[in-house]
Parts: structure tokens; C-alpha cells; sequence
């Protein structure tokens, strides 16, 4: 497929007002996608674990406008209050968008949008914001073309959603999404995601994804800067390469459940994520020393009570504490008194694999 099989039939009719409503979850990689190529083009190919608690909720209302303009309109309330600092970048993803979706500049939007996690956490809202509105928007279209079949309609969304922003591509559907083009995944595509066509072995049901906020603060250099900065990289060629190895590996682990190795896996993805920050022209570090703290507090517990718990990291200090269900009698217990004290004002959420976008 090619980006001009997203542009639409001509619309026969145009419904003059109405309002949807859409949940859509963040998700966190397993391999993570970090650098890309114009348009949104992954560097290399990413898979993640749809999320089921942190979702952003986004209701849009559109009315028709009276006479076309070039311009768009939309009000944007964030939680029930205006956010006019919010509005270039939508701004900026309907710009991106309107080729496929040429009805945008034919109506005024309202935009009221909500977070379950506590707003400023570090937990990154793009994937869930930006999926959450392209739900709303391919739900008009819906309305003005009906016969998209259930397929078309999410590989569209997640084309959309990822112009928005690249991880947010992975959020429409659940429980694991891959991005990015790769010889061992058929389907794959650098365009969408899709949702994981083989086999996933029972162990990885209901995965649980506590995450520990370490800081809230506003990250020193955003997931934006970071991706630019794979550009002449000095590791960036060996960075490409390994993902698509990993992701290779990662497909017996998801099949055969040996957690050992999805261990090896997911961890080193997290820390090579991290290594090309400090690695990079200028370089940086997102960790912070609880961090680190935690990840030697799981590494030792890990040792001591033979559990397969382990971390992942987003571009940010924040920690992904990752386990089976059928550890979860050990791991929290552990989780609340040894990892928790790390975290800003005792601050973290209970997660879990989900299995994607809602229509409410
Ligand atoms: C570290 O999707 O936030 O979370 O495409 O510029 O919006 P943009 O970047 P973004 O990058 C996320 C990077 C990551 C890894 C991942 O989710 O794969």
C-alpha cells in the first residue's frame, strides 16, 4: 500500500452536526522505534504492549461551517478548560492529515480531551492523544463513506494517528501492535501498524505494566529532538540492525514464552534506547539516579526470588516494571516496599496489557 490508497472516495453527502466520543491507550515498545525519516517514516521497525489504564478520552463535536475556508477552526478544552498551548500541534496534525481526510476544513470542532493519569506525569500522552483524536475524525468519515470494513477503517486510523505522532500509530488496536517494515513479520508496514499476526503464548495474558514515576518534571529533550538526533549518529546503522534482529528474536519469545529471554530482549532495548541519548551530538541523559536505583532493586529481587520481573524504559525517567500475572502475588508486594520509596511522592500506576481503541 502507498500513502494515496489513504485518500478517500469523494463524499456524496456531509452530515451537518454531530459529536463522537473515543478511549485510546498509550502503549510502551518492546523494541523501540527511535529515529525516523521524513513523513513520519520509521528508522526501524518497533513493537509494543497496548496499555488498558492509561488512556486519554476525546470527544470531538462538529458542526458544518457556514461557508468553506482555508482555515481550520476548532476550540480545544483540556479537561474542561481551554488550552490554547495545545493548539499548534493539532494544528499541525490536521495539516498533516487533511489529504486524507479533505472534510476537515468543512467543519468547526470542539475538542474536549481527558487523560487517566495525572496530567504531567512524564507518561507520554502523544500516542494516546493523537490516536484518540483520529479515532473521532475516521468515525465522521464513517458516517459519510459506511462501508469501510472494520480493517480498513483501524489501518487508517493508525496511518492518521502516526502522522500525529510515530508510537501513537501502535494504539488503536491491542494487545501487541508492530510498526515498521521487517522481512520477519508478514504484513509489516512502515505506514501503519498492525496488530501482531502470529501466536502469542499464554504467559504474556494479562501482563502486567506497573509504572513508577520518578520525575514529572518536563523532560530537558523531547522524544522530537531525540529522533533527530539518529541522524549521523555515529551508531545509528548498528541501532537499525539490532531492532530488526531483536524483533526476529522477540517473535520466538512471544511464541514459545521463555521469559529469560524476553527478558534479555526488552531490557537491553531499554538501555540501548538510553545509550544512544548519551551517545548523541549533543548527548543527554533522561535517567535519573532513582532509575537506576530501581533497576538495581529489580535486578537483585529478580535474583533472590527467581520471578521473571523486569523493566522498560520510555524516552524519560519513568520505569516500566513488567511481569507475568502469575507472579503478581510476589512482584507487588515487592514493587511497594523496595520501588515505590523511589518514586515522586509515592506516585505509580497499575497497568496492564489491553487490547486497544473504544468507541463510547
Ligand atoms: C522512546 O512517538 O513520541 O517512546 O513520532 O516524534 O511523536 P514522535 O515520537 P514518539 O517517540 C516515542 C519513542 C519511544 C519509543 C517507542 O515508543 O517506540
Amino acid at each position: 500500500m502507498s500513502e494515496k490508497d489513504f485518500i478517500p472516495a469523494p463524499y456524496t453527502t456531509l452530515k451537518e452536526e454531530g459529536s463522537v466520543t473515543y478511549s485510546s491507550p498509550s502503549n510502551i515498545a518492546l523494541v523501540k522505534y527511535w529515529g525516523k525519516r521524513e513523513n513520519q517514516i520509521p528508522a526501524n521497525p518497533s513493537i509494543s504492549f497496548t496499555l488498558a489504564a492509561c488512556v486519554t478520552k476525546t470527544c470531538v463535536h462538529y458542526k458544518k461551517k457556514a461557508q468553506h475556508s482555508d482555515e481550520f477552526s476548532f476550540d480545544l478544552l483540556f479537561e474542561g478548560e481551554a488550552k490554547e498551548e495545545f493548539k499548534p500541534k493539532i494544528n499541525t496534525f490536521l495539516k498533516r492529515i487533511v489529504a486524507y481526510l479533505p472534510f476537515l476544513k468543512d467543519y468547526h470542532f470542539i475538542i474536549n480531551t481527558s487523560n487517566s493519569f495525572p496530567h504531567s506525569s512524564g507518561i507520554a500522552s502523544s500516542a494516546s492523544g493523537m490516536s484518540a483524536l483520529a479515532l473521532c475524525f475516521m468515525e465522521m468519515e464513517k458516517t459519510f463513506l459506511p462501508n469501510i470494513t472494520t480493517n480498513d477503517f483501524n489501518r487508517k486510523v493508525s496511518f492518521l494517528s502516526r502522522l500525529g505522532s510515530g508510537s501513537a500509530c501502535r494504539s488503536i488496536e491491542g494487545p501487541l501492535v508492530q510498526w515498521g517494515e521487517t522481512s520477519s513479520i508478514k504484513g509489516s508496514s512502515n505506514l501503519y501498524g498492525i496488530k501482531y499476526p502470529y501466536e502469542v503464548h499464554e504467559i504474556f495474558n494479562n501482563f502486567h505494566d506497573t509504572i513508577l514515576l520518578v520525575d514529572k518534571g518536563e523532560k530537558q529533550v523531547s522524544s522530537t529532538v531525540g529522533h533527530e538526533l539518529m541522524h549521523g549518529h555515529p551508531f545509528a546503522t548498528q541501532r537499525f540492525d539490532q531492532a530488526h534482529t531483536n524483533l526476529e528474536k522477540l517473535g520466538k519469545v512471544l511464541a514459545d514464552g521463555n521469559l529469560i529471554d524476553f527478558i534479555s530482549i526488552v531490557e537491553s532495548e531499554a538501555l540501548t534506547l538510553h545509550a544512544m541519548m548519551m551517545t548523541s551530538n549533543p548527548y543527554f541523559i533522561l535517567m535519573k539516579p532513582n532509575t537506576l536505583s530501581i533497576i538495581n532493586e529489580i535486578w537483585k529481587f529478580r535474583e533472590e526470588s527467581n520471578t521473571h520481573v523486569c523493566f522498560t524504559l520510555d524516552a524519560g525517567a519513568n520505569v516500566h516494571v513488567l511481569y507475568p500475572e502469575n507472579e503478581k502475588d510476589v512482584v507487588f508486594p515487592f514493587i511497594k516496599e523496595k520501588l515505590v520509596p523511589f518514586c515522586q511522592n509515592g506516585q505509580y500506576i497499575c497497568d496492564r496489557i489491553g487490547l486497544g481503541a473504544k468507541k463510547l
